[in-house]
């Protein structure tokens, strides 16, 4: 009898280990998005939007630190020169904030974005291998909707700092990106049009062309609910994306348009995914409640929080730091430079 246990035991363990594990990692908060993975520091950032908040998580430690800025915080990536200098995106402006141990912050405006959209704000960016940022926005969005067609995609380097260069305009709202591995592709996401188009990419000239879509999730809408939103890609070129409104995080295969893998969150409003840990294998999901009823946030206790998923038999690469500043007041970005 105990053999034949055992093999069936084994066998059911198989099972459960061949499919992925999704475990919580930080509590709820309100609007978890723009998860960053600091390798240096094993550190996972994210942000909490609404609430201005920045957060830092120690992987070793299993703790969590908290900031707070005055506006609408997104998206939060540290600097080339020093992992405590913080490059953010606060209502329409790219700040720097500093981050030290004791977790005091200082805060300085670097450029404002979209003058002639007011009520726009940043929504999700990304730094290129060059340290160059891409940051975009979206219009005012209520309980009436969103305002169309205010977001822009910029890049924002030194010398552009005081006119960052319009990349993608007009979007609805701005959102996942990605390089792949050879760098000559960039992949991004316009929320409301529910693909993930594709750009040939010069890492040199920091230029994008020939747009095609590589992804369009209505080809899928017997399978998938919601909409496309933050974004990253693993070591072997697939995408992996965050369903808005649709619980879930989806691997898919860009070259090819296909669907590879759907992995169930417990929270319906997933904001975006990023690779961390020592081994850059965990894909790191935050989660979002605050736009659920009171019954939903009952039914969906988890939403908000960032989980961890393992066994996804695939890793990521590195983010890129940005480069912009070598402390919080080096003056030379902007005009005086250009
Ligand atoms: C961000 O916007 C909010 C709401 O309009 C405002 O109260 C806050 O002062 C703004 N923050 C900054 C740094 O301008
Ligand atoms: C933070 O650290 C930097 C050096 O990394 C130092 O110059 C600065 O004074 C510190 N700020 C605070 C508020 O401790
Ligand atoms: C933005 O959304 C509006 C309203 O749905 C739509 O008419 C418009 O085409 C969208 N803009 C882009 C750039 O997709
Ligand atoms: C979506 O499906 C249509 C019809 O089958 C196909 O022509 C198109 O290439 C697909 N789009 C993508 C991005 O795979």
């Amino acid at each position: 009898m105990k053999p034949k246990v055992f093999v069936i035991l084994s066998i059911i363990c198989r099972f459960a280990a061949a499919g992925p594990g999704v475990y919580l990692l930080v509590d709820p908060v309100d609007h978890s998005e723009c998860p960053t993975w600091d390798w240096r520091n094993n550190l996972l950032y994210f942000v909490n939007i609404h609430a201005g908040e920045i957060y830092r998580y120690h992987y070793d430690t299993e703790e969590a630190e908290v900031i707070k800025l005055n506006g609408e915080v997104a998206p939060v990536i540290p600097s080339k020169s020093d992992p405590n200098l913080l490059i953010a995106g606060l209502n329409r402006s790219v700040v720097a904030v500093e981050w030290n141990q004791t977790s005091s912050s200082d805060t300085r405006i670097l450029t404002t974005l979209s003058s002639q959209f007011p009520t726009s704000r940043v929504n999700d960016g990304k730094a290129d291998k060059q340290g160059r940022l891409w940051i975009g926005t979206m219009g005012h969005e209520d309980s009436s909707g969103l305002t169309p067609n205010q977001g822009v995609l910029y890049q924002v380097t030194c010398p552009t700092l005081n006119s960052p260069l319009v990349e993608i305009a007009p979007v609805n709202i701005s959102n996942g990106m990605a390089w792949n591995k050879a760098n000559d592709k960039l992949y991004y996401i316009d929320t409301p049009t529910r693909q993930v188009v594709e750009y040939a990419y010069d890492d040199k000239s920091g230029t994008i062309s020939n747009k095609r879509v590589a992804f369009d999730m209505r080809n899928y809408s017997d399978r998938l609910a919601g909409n496309p939103d933050g974004m990253t890609i693993d070591e072997d070129d697939n995408l992996w994306m965050a369903l808005y409104g649709g619980g879930a995080v989806i691997k898919v295969n860009p070259t090819t348009g296909q669907l590879l893998q759907i992995v169930a969150i417990p929270a319906e409003d997933v904001t975006s995914v990023m690779w961390g840990g020592p081994n850059l294998d965990v894909l790191f999901v935050t989660t979002s409640r605050y736009s659920l009823s009171e019954e939903d946030r009952k039914k969906q206790p988890a939403a908000g929080a960032v989980f961890g998923v393992v066994g996804l038999y695939t890793r990521g690469m590195r983010m890129n730091a940005v480069d912009l500043l070598e402390s919080i007041d080096d003056q030379s970005c902007g005009s005086t430079r250009s």
